[in-house]
């Protein structure tokens, strides 16, 4: 992973905690997406969140801590949780048993709560300043593609919230693993950075849910089981041999339809404009830090259609697959 290294600017994470203790919603940087923060003990202001997102209600959001000791208060953890504490800080959600001070909204009515800790030093920052776990979703409206810089953030959310902390671009761009620690054996309910194959170093008998993996079943992480990830345009993804990609995304192309190209940049050059290159084949975590930036910039550019070039492969490329899947409602065409 990246370092990470913006500037903290003392001032603005000051402000931003008042203003979060105040019960108002302020976007911040995290190293996989931007998120929108909220006091999260704070019922009130947590329900600011769901009205800026149009979230639905029976979504639970994700409490963000900058300490272990902060989790103390918010769960009894479970045994088994510590096996996964050496990837904390960082892209990885836990599901705990929720306890008493976790206002309703917050898990959504339910009995466990969802706990990361970012590694992003502005989240951090404003974590500490504030005193309080900080619930934040990722800054999106819902079912938009995840925001990765602040331009994306202000194109949702202009009008509905009360600040973003400008953080520059997210280092990951696709949000974090969220595991189930209540269930056993461990469940991984969303891929996201982490894959099964880094987390059985640490659980070997950790699973995958099951509805995940097929494409009927509702999941049991909720917002799984809504459109996601989507931009305006419609979204097409083509897998395969490289020659064969090209030429339905070129038959693709003589269609009258403004459409845009999302391509490894080893074949930028035989598309036309307007394009956007995706990172080196070899290294599909490029294309993850690119590719909800630019699903929204295509849109912008006035694209009704979006189509993909991709490599399905193990590990990070099947959190991408996921990732795609939805964005395109299921339109991965294997050529
Ligand atoms: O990387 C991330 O996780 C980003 C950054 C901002 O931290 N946050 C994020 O939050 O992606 P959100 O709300 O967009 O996605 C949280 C996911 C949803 O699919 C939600 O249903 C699931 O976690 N979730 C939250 N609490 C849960 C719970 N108690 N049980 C099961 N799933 C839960
Ligand atoms: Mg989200």
């Amino acid at each position: 992973m990246k370092v990470l290294n913006p500037t903290l600017d003392e001032e603005a994470i000051s402000k931003a905690a008042k203003l979060i203790r105040a019960g108002e919603v302020v976007a911040i940087p995290t190293e996989t997406v931007y998120g929108l923060a909220a006091d999260g003990l704070n019922g009130e202001a947590c329900h600011r969140i769901f009205a800026a997102k149009n979230r639905p209600a029976d979504n639970p959001l994700i409490l963000h801590i900058a300490k272990l000791e902060d989790l103390g208060r918010l769960t009894p953890v479970p045994e088994l949780g510590e096996a996964l504490f050496p990837l904390w800080p960082g892209p990885l959600t836990l599901i705990f048993p929720k306890s008493e001070i976790i206002p309703d909204c917050v898990t959504a009515g339910g009995e466990t709560v969802a706990i990361r800790m970012p590694t992003h030093p502005i989240a951090r920052a404003v974590i500490e300043a504030t005193g309080s776990p900080l619930a934040a979703p990722s800054a999106n409206l819902s079912g938009k593609p995840s925001p990765t810089n602040a331009e994306d953030v202000i194109e949702d959310m202009d009008g509905r919230i009360a600040a973003v902390l400008d953080g520059g671009a997210c280092t990951i761009g696709v949000e974090s693993t969220v595991v189930d620690l209540t269930s056993k054996p461990a469940k991984i309910l969303r891929p996201g950075y982490y894959t099964e194959e880094d987390l059985r170093a640490y659980i070997p008998h950790i699973t995958t849910d099951a509805a995940l993996l097929k494409d009927r079943e509702i999941p049991k992480s909720p917002g799984q089981k809504y459109r996601h990830y989507a931009p305006r345009a419609e979204v097409e993804v083509y897998m395969g041999k490289r020659e064969h990609v090209h030429e339905a995304m070129r038959r693709r192309l003589q269609e009258d339809v403004l459409t845009g190209v999302l391509v490894f940049d080893d074949s930028m050059e035989y598309f036309p404009e307007p394009k956007i290159g995706m990172g080196p084949r070899e290294d599909i975590h490029v294309m993850g830090e690119r590719l909800f930036s630019a699903l929204r910039a295509m849109d912008r550019r006035g694209a009704d259609r979006i189509l993909i070039e991709f490599r399905r492969e193990k590990g990070f490329g099947e959190t991408l697959y996921n990732r795609l899947m939805k964005a395109s409602s299921g339109k991965m065409i294997d050529v």
